[in-house]
């Protein structure tokens, strides 16, 4: 089947059924905007089935995503939709760039989740915008906005709460959401340590790819830690 989009973490294919794509994820890992690169055996298949299975545990707690079904270790079929080009970062805990800018030390707690909005281009190095201008560039409207956001945080909720089980804090992730031809709007992309930072409670553990970002751990070994703490096989 035809090759319609390559990213940097996963490869988009057409498939014989309408508005179905296949979608499989790579092992290559990247960070700070591909200027860092490995290729790591196994992380195609860890982030597939990280992916699968927060798509339907969100989707067993009413949240839909364009998630169908899981097809083989790297692959996924997904429902076609356009992915809106927004990175929605949601973040409990000040880490990352937002502990930078606001000169805070990594591991601030906020009083509440925030959003962050991020144009998805790498041209430009994925900026951060604000309503108006997401508005105003037609990227969406007021009210699809107010959507994403609603969304967003309903997910953090569902998300926080799985995690506390296992002893892990989720201090941030980033979100795409896509629209059907129909106008509706759908949690689309990936969720996985590539695209969360999850912390052990007690010990600060990192469990996410800033092992790989910041040359901490091996990305494959903390992955599968990662994996057989939350039993997911
Ligand atoms: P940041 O602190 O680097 O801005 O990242 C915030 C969160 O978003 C973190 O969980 C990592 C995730 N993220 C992505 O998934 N893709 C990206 O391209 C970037 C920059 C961050
Ligand atoms: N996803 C981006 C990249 O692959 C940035 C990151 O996750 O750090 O370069």
């Amino acid at each position: 089947m035809e090759l319609l989009y390559e990213g940097k973490a996963k490869k988009v294919y057409s498939t014989d059924t309408e508005n179905v794509l296949r979608i499989e994820y790579k092992n290559d890992a990247t960070a700070f905007n591909g200027v860092k690169k490995d290729n790591i055996e196994g992380k195609g298949i860890l982030n597939n089935l990280f992916s699968s299975f927060f798509f339907e545990m969100l989707a067993g707690k009413g949240i839909k995503s364009h998630f169908i079904k899981k097809i083989s270790q790297t692959e996924q079929l997904v429902q076609s939709v356009t992915i809106i080009p927004l990175e929605v970062i949601v973040r409990n805990v000040a880490a990352g760039t937002l502990a930078k800018r606001i000169g805070k030390e990594e591991g601030y707690l906020m009083r509440r989740p925030i959003i962050e909005l991020c144009y998805k281009n790498d041209a430009l190095g994925d900026p951060m915008l604000n309503d108006d201008h997401i508005e105003v560039l037609d990227i969406a409207t007021q009210f699809e906005l107010q959507e994403i956001k609603a969304k967003a945080l309903e997910i953090n909720e569902v998300l926080i709460a799985y995690f506390k089980n296992f002893n892990i804090d989720l201090i941030d992730f980033k979100l795409e959401f896509g629209k059907t031809a129909d106008g509706k709007i759908l949690l689309a992309d990936e969720i996985s340590p590539d695209t969360c930072r999850l912390w052990d409670a007690t010990t600060k553990q990192k469990f996410d790819k800033d092992v790989f970002r910041r040359d901490i751990a091996p990305l494959r070994e903390t992955y599968q830690a990662l994996a057989d703490k939350l039993g997911i096989s």
